[in-house]
């Protein structure tokens, strides 16, 4: 963090709330911005990663572009002021209604993942008159070495295009007339800190394209997705990822044509490290052999460690008292309700405020309503 939390006034909040770290934000958006303005990379901010209004809103001022994966996110992009000639529409399920919101608004591209989708999209956009700019999602079959739920480039992951499909693709793409191929896109896993799955995937990239370019095909874009990990453990050590290292990786393994543009679609890098889930410790109840921190904020708020046996640092920001381990647990009827196990935490006592760091991506946009319990508000640092 930027700065240490308000207490007093977090401390007047009903818990538990997302506190979003606006410096922090704009200092990471600053950053990604020079980074990538160095090589002309466009960025496409991955919306799913968090679309409070206020965040697309403060993201939009940076004049970075929208990555969609549904039609209520291309309309938040939208009512984020994000122009639709920057929004890129990916997701291997594109509902009709959704694409023809993106045909009536103009966007960017869609990120086509099959061959019915691409028919789906050619026969929509004739009915309107419309040519569709499309970009091809290929399976460029590489192991992103991160959480098996959130890798997606591999041979069995349900996304993209497989390479040994491409010529088929291809052959179908000349029998759509109101499409037209702009580029190629992937998008290879979250989370991803080697930057050695980077350099292979340029590597791939190079294969694809002299593929293509020994079919005459010449694409004006290139979109490498998102992935970019963040440092969960040090927050306060790496608040802002290293785009400098990221982009130099893209630029020192792929070398784009004159006339070719490249493009990227960071969602957790971006918003990760502002956002922490703010609780309230409402019980301390002692195990045969362990003490547990029960909170206020379950799952249903912070649904990560569940789900991906995520680790996010834990701070009880109410007390200095000397260090001992607990189990942090939330208040859900299910055992997989545990932010962590023998956390060191000050000594915690009823009614202390815990953070949970780094909850910015992934965060607020996966609450849930289970066990009727209400979805959390957020508050700002400059607002409250
Ligand atoms: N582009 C596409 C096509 C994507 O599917 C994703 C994320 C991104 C970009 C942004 O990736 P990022 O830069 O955030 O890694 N809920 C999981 C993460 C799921 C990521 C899904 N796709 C988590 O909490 O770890």
């Amino acid at each position: 963090m930027t700065g240490a939390f308000p207490i007093e006034k977090i401390k007047q909040l009903e818990t538990p709330f997302y506190y979003y770290d606006v410096a922090l934000l704009r200092q990471t958006l600053t950053n990604l911005s020079e980074e990538s303005k160095k090589f002309g990379y466009h960025i496409h901010y991955a919306v799913k990663a968090n679309s409070n209004p206020r965040i697309l809103s403060i993201i939009h001022e940076y004049g970075l572009g929208a990555d969609c994966v549904s039609g209520g996110e291309i309309q938040a992009a939208l009512d984020a002021g994000f122009p639709a000639s920057s929004i890129v529409f990916a997701g291997v399920g594109k509902a009709d209604w959704e694409i023809n919101l993106g045909l009536d608004q103009d966007i960017f591209c869609f990120n086509v993942e099959s061959i019915p989708e691409l028919s789906v999209i050619d026969e929509l956009a004739k009915k309107k008159n419309k040519i569709a700019s499309v970009a091809l999602r290929i399976n460029p079959e590489i192991d992103a070495h991160t959480h098996h739920h959130i890798t997606t480039g591999m041979k069995e992951n349900k996304f993209g295009i497989n390479l040994s499909q491409l010529d088929e693709v291809l052959l179908h793409l000349q029998r759509c007339t109101a499409v037209r191929l702009i580029g190629i896109h992937f998008h290879i896993g979250s989370q991803i800190l080697d930057m050695e799955v980077f350099q292979q995937l340029c590597k791939r990239l190079g294969d694809i394209l002299h593929f293509l370019g020994d079919r005459k095909i010449v694409v004006e874009n290139i979109n490498f997705g998102g992935g970019l990990g963040i440092d969960y453990d040090h927050p306060e050590q790496h608040p802002v990822p290293d785009f400098g290292s990221y982009f130099e990786v893209f630029h020192r393994h792929f070398h784009p044509q004159p006339n070719q543009q490249v493009h990227f679609e960071p969602g957790r890098s971006v918003v990760g490290q502002c956002g922490s889930l703010i609780s309230k410790v409402l019980y301390m109840k002692e195990g045969s052999s362990k003490k547990f921190a029960i909170l206020d904020a379950g799952f249903t708020e912070l649904i990560r460690p569940a789900l991906y046996e995520a680790s996010h640092k834990i701070e009880n920001i109410t007390s200095d008292a000397s260090q001992e381990k607990y189990d942090v647990v939330g208040p859900i009827c299910e055992s997989s309700d545990c932010f962590g196990k023998d956390v060191s935490l000050n000594q915690v006592n009823r009614g202390d405020f815990i953070a949970i760091r780094s909850a910015g991506a992934y965060g607020e946009v996966m609450a849930m309503q289970y066990n009727c319990r209400k979805l959390p508000k957020a508050y700002f640092s400059d607002l409250i």
